[in-house]
């Protein structure tokens, strides 16, 4: 059994998604959420399907040593970023090379780097006139957003198309396409 983690900090609907379609799973197991918020949607929500959930602050996740401590506690080998906020540290990073991975709502390098997420994206992508949009699933390095791409897939964005309904198109990506990819990197380790 691989158990996994899912760094979060917002509503969670992706952990959520991602927990239901690893439900019954003989190879994949997600062990524990992880947030920088206590008072956000996700806790609830992975908490009624019975996935514990813990907080730390932002320096606790750059000091990096207690966080550790919990991944380790629940024999984690591979960490899920759904919709987490805060950089990931080197002290993080060195003891999963290649084993953390995010999914950014656009298609980088396009709408990525610091202060790019969630609406902001979108409005960007509305502001910016483009045609299309979508998701990229991309392996975490040292800078944001810029690890080797594993995925990407695309929308398309109207003229008529307000940033809520880019969120909504790249969502509807994220939940048919998120889980799978996540189970194919996993199964080639
Ligand atoms: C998702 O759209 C995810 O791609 C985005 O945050 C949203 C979280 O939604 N992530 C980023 O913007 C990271 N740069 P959720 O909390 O409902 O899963």
């Amino acid at each position: 059994m691989k158990n996994i983690a899912i760094f979060a900090s917002g509503s969670g609907t992706n952990a959520e998604n991602i927990i239901r379609y690893f439900e019954g799973s003989k190879a994949v197991k997600v062990a524990v959420v992880l947030s920088n918020n206590q008072k956000v949607g996700v806790h609830a929500r992975v908490n009624k399907l019975g996935v514990p959930s813990f907080v730390f602050t932002r320096d606790e996740f750059v000091e990096a040593t207690p966080v550790l401590d919990k991944l380790r506690e629940y024999n984690v080998g591979f960490i899920v970023l759904a919709g987490f906020m805060n950089k990931i540290s080197e002290r993080l990073l060195h003891p999963y090379p290649n084993r953390i991975i995010n999914i950014h709502p656009a298609l980088l390098p396009k709408h990525g780097g610091k202060g790019m997420y969630g609406m902001h994206v979108h409005e960007a992508v509305v502001a910016g006139g483009d045609t299309e949009s979508g998701i990229t699933i991309h392996y975490i390095n040292e800078c944001y957003d810029e690890g080797n791409i594993i995925f990407q897939a695309t929308c398309p964005v109207l003229p008529s198309d307000t940033p809520e309904d880019v969120a909504a198109k790249v969502h509807a990506l994220e939940y048919k396409h998120y889980p799978s990819i996540i189970e194919k990197v996993l199964l080639s380790l």
